[in-house]
């Protein structure tokens, strides 16, 4: 029988690239809306560290002891060099408005495109940035894996594709947006595919 492991995330977006990524590990992947952990106000104070590595820790340690599962959690963002590194963790809630994912999501990108305004294509460098935390047990220690990709903000959206920041970012590998790319293409060098990549290589190292 395969083990179970908690994908501890409440953004749609993430879930089902997290899916496609860990598809093959040899584990049943649980996703919080199975678990009847309902959203709490707890869960904000989860996402107030200054970093993806404390933010992806504090998630793991927090439905891991919500769920007695081993539970993956991931923390994520965009940092924008032009602007010192701004959205980073705060890249969901850049624009400061509520609502929708897809209503934060259109705010968060007209707010970078305002910020970034009239700047020229060599001083729009930009990369995101993932930490994936595990934790087997409750009270274990913490594993975390990093991935980042590198590439540059447009100056308007092109494709439809992926979430949040993808129309608006031109990826190094690619040559193309996220939001032109397809799933698989986006996986092979995101970010996310990275971090939880190496994270599953290390779970089968474990489990050799
Ligand atoms: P988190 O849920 O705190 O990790 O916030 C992640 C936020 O960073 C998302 O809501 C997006 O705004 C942005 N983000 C992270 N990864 C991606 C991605 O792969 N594509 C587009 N936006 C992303």
């Amino acid at each position: 029988m395969k083990g179970k492991l908690l994908v501890a995330t409440r953004n749609q977006g993430k879930a089902r690239e997290i899916r496609a990524i860990l598809g093959d590990l040899p584990y049943d992947l649980i996703f919080l809306h199975e678990t009847g952990i309902t959203e709490s106000g707890a869960e904000v104070a989860l996402e107030l560290a200054e970093t993806f590595d404390g933010n992806a820790r504090h998630k793991a340690e927090y439905f891991a002891r919500q769920s007695g599962l081993p539970t993956v959690a991931d923390d994520s963002g965009l940092e924008v060099l032009a602007l010192g590194g701004l959205p980073g963790v705060r890249s969901r809630r850049f624009a400061l408005v509520d609502g929708p994912p897809e209503v934060q999501d259109q705010a968060n990108n007209r707010e970078l495109l305002s910020r970034l305004g009239g700047l020229p294509a060599e001083r729009r460098r930009a990369r995101y940035r993932c930490v994936v935390a595990f934790i087997p047990r409750p009270d274990a220690p913490s594993h975390s894996f990093e991935g980042t990709c590198t590439g540059r903000i447009l100056e308007e959206p092109k494709g439809t594709g992926g979430f949040g920041y993808d129309p608006l970012f031109f990826s190094d590998d690619l040559k193309m947006s996220f939001g032109e790319a397809s799933p698989e293409a986006k996986h092979a060098v995101s970010h996310r595919g990275r971090a939880f990549r190496a994270f599953a290589e290390w779970l089968r190292s474990e489990a050799r």
